[in-house]
């Protein structure tokens, strides 16, 4: 079953070590997670933005989903179903269809409105045993039609918000959604120092864990960050290997368009991806 993000996250903080957001989008991207989790024994958090959301067909159709995927694969370590980049609305609705965690971004509020509706949230969400994430300083670039103006949280704004009882505080510290472009000046260690410093010891979250260099994640690691966003690269990674199986013309052998065939190389590919983070987040064997 379904499990809040705010003990592993806790965990993580005190074992310096970060749990992966693993956006989904169908069935094959959830197998794919869920399995690499289990197979190194680490707790993981099934990402759904609201664009994912409607794709699946509603939060009710993910959470029946999820679920009854985690009780057939027999999957032990802990999941949390996380709404990602929720807005106040979408909020309620995951909320009522048995998502076990929420992101409320009103990152793009005036501070006042962002600290009013995380408040409320705060409290729905403690009430039925879920962790509520929020946003303070929007992340840069466009993910599912959420577009961040990129710009770096402001440490006091952070400590208000950190201080309604968020589990997890995810701040823009430099770090854009999708790829990251030729000229990026990489993540401002000064900016995370300082949210550190005043919020104290909440789990802060990292958006745009694609192709943020290793160096850099170890160092987020150490300076507090216990939750990492990895979207984009599964993304890639999914679309190189299927676009490698159809130029090979493995589509055309045998029964190679059946999409059991099909996907199977990019759901492979997720996986590999998926490792890689685990391993590099370190939460391989914290389940
Ligand atoms: O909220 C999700 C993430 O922040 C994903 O970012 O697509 O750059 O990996 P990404
Ligand atoms: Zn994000």
């Amino acid at each position: 079953s379904l499990v809040s993000a705010a003990e592993m996250t806790k965990k993580a903080l005190a074992g310096k070590y970060a749990v992966g957001q693993f956006n989904i989008n169908n069935l094959e991207w959830t197998k794919s997670i869920l399995l690499t989790a289990q197979e190194l024994k680490s707790p993981v958090i099934l990402g759904v933005s609201e664009g994912a959301g409607k794709y699946m067909t509603g939060y009710k159709t993910v959470t029946a989903m999820v679920k009854a995927m985690i009780e057939e694969l027999g999957i032990t370590v802990p999941v949390a179903l996380h709404l990602d980049h929720g807005s106040y609305e979408g909020a309620y609705k995951a909320i009522e269809a048995g998502f076990s965690s929420i992101m409320f971004d009103g990152s793009h509020y005036p501070i006042e409105e962002n600290v009013a509706k995380t408040k409320e949230l705060v409290e729905k969400t403690h009430s039925m045993g879920l962790s509520l994430e929020a946003e303070v300083g929007a992340i840069g670039g466009e993910e599912d039609g959420v577009i961040g103006g990129g710009e770096v949280a402001d440490p006091a704004e952070c400590k208000r918000i950190a201080d309604l009882g968020v589990d997890i505080l995810a701040a823009g510290i430099g770090n854009i959604h999708g790829v990251y472009p030729a000229n990026w000046q990489g993540l401002r260690f000064d900016v995370l120092a300082k949210i550190k410093e005043i919020v104290g010891d909440k789990p802060l979250v990292l958006h745009g864990g694609t192709g943020i260099p290793e160096d850099q994640i170890k160092k987020a690691i150490s300076l507090g960050v216990s939750k990492i966003n990895v979207n984009t690269e599964c993304q890639l990674s999914f679309a190189a290997a299927t676009r490698k199986y159809i130029e090979e013309g493995k589509d055309k052998q045998g029964k190679g368009f059946d999409p059991r065939k099909l996907l199977a190389p990019g759901a492979e590919a997720i996986k590999e991806t998926v490792r890689e983070k685990i391993a590099l987040f370190g939460s391989a064997n914290k389940a």
